[in-house]
């Protein structure tokens, strides 16, 4: 999208190869990235409310990050999984400590939808069934198990049609879920903390606390699916630690990195491996593990996840300010702002006009906003601000 709101020409030469053209991208070229901030071609600086469809957990180019990986770098870059690499064992170690899962293993994968792929898989596996519960409005990826469990058939090729079974319910509806749980044919529910991409519905905790009792009374693995809540950006390591259960397996990734493409699995002592169960060739590399290692040595030194909650605070009492803001959900800063009207000329104006980059979701009403959880009092002031002035020109112009 161009800043006259046209679809913007990918800028390339006549000979030479076009990148593949799925993404509809706002009209800026971003060069450098530093903390909270973005800079374009131009010089111009950008507030990024974003984190790049909330990847950026500590922070751009953290100095601390920067440095493990360079040093990581000359040490050395990739070896397979068919040797022992220590700083694995060291990722765990560290990542046990934040997330609280001591007897619970982890499997480190490269992205999202991989996770979710392997834990489906995983249930499967350990139930000797395949059908799904998933919910309504869920976004879990784009490959072939994660995608029959996504609620959007927009995406859905002929061929990862009907290989499935999956049974959407919608989010909270304890009848629908014993219904469907009847059966006693199901391998694994699938729950996102908080839905991102579906408009930042969540299950209710006594909702959580429900499924996961009944999970485990009829061998059902509980799949969390934390690749955007989790990682601190609630103000909890995970979103579903609010909610007290432990489920049979949770999916990392996003934040996990930050920015290096990185994606795990934790699983619950009861299921079993065995070799070739589950493999990777790139998971598990020295520099993804280093990168892990400095997000979780960054998140303790500067008090990230004591930051998320402090940071909610103040947004939301500024926000509550505004009238044309409807509601806010989503936790820590992890938030959907709505309005009555759709957001799309309010986004471009807050990135062209105020240098703020927001996100959306499949709601047209909200704003997502996913900032990376270092930022302070002072950045994300820049928002609300940028927010009323918009908001009053659209009213001027009768666009709302
Ligand atoms: C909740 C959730 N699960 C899974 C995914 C897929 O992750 P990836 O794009 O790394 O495959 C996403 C991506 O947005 C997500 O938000």
């Amino acid at each position: 999208m161009n800043r006259d709101g046209q679809d913007a020409c990918l800028k390339i030469k006549n000979d030479q190869m076009k990148l593949f053209d799925v993404y509809p991208r706002f009209d800026v070229e971003i060069e450098k990235a530093d903390g909270v901030y973005l800079w374009d071609k131009q010089n111009r600086k950008y507030l990024d409310l974003y984190g790049g469809h909330g990847v950026i957990s500590i922070g751009h180019t953290h100095p601390v990050y920067t440095a493990i990986l360079k040093k990581q770098l000359d040490k050395m870059v990739f070896y397979s999984n068919s040797v022992y690499l220590p700083i694995q064992e060291k990722f765990a170690e560290k990542l046990t400590e934040f997330s609280g899962y001591k007897d619970y293993s982890l499997f480190m994968c490269n992205s999202g939808a991989e996770a979710n792929e392997n834990a489906l898989k995983l249930a499967s596996f350990h139930t000797g069934k395949k059908k799904v519960i998933a919910f309504k409005g869920s976004f879990h990826g784009r490959t072939s198990a994660a995608l029959a469990v996504t609620d959007n058939q927009k995406i859905s090729a002929p061929i990862n049609r009907d290989g499935f079974l999956v049974c959407f319910l919608d989010l909270n509806r304890l009848d629908q879920f014993n219904q469907a749980v009847k059966g006693n044919d199901v391998c694994g529910v699938i729950v996102e903390g908080i839905q991102g991409v579906g408009g930042l519905d969540a299950p209710s905790i006594s909702f959580l606390k429900q499924i996961s009792k009944i999970c485990r009374q009829k061998g059902i693995l509980l799949i969390l699916d934390e690749i955007q809540s989790g990682y601190g950006r609630t103000g909890k390591f995970f979103a579903h630690q609010f909610a007290g259960i432990k489920p049979d397996i949770i999916t990392m990734a996003k934040g996990m990195g930050n920015g290096f493409p990185m994606g795990g699995l934790l699983i619950q002592p009861e299921i079993k491996s065995w070799h070739g169960m589950l493999g990777t060739t790139f998971g598990g590399n020295p520099l993804a593990c280093a990168a892990g290692l400095a997000v979780l040595e960054v998140m303790k030194q500067d008090n990230l996840l004591e930051n998320v909650s402090e940071i909610n605070r103040y947004l939301i009492d500024e926000l509550k300010e505004i009238p044309e803001v409807k509601q806010i959900k989503g936790k820590g800063l992890m938030l959907g702002v709505a309005f009555d009207f759709p957001i799309r000329e309010m986004r471009k104006e807050l990135l062209y006009q105020h240098q703020i980059l927001t996100g959306s979701s499949s709601n047209p009403n909200l704003l997502r906003i996913l900032p990376p959880l270092s930022i302070t009092r002072k950045q994300i002031l820049e928002f609300p601000i940028a927010l009323k002035n918009v908001l009053s020109g659209l009213t001027r112009n009768k666009q709302i």
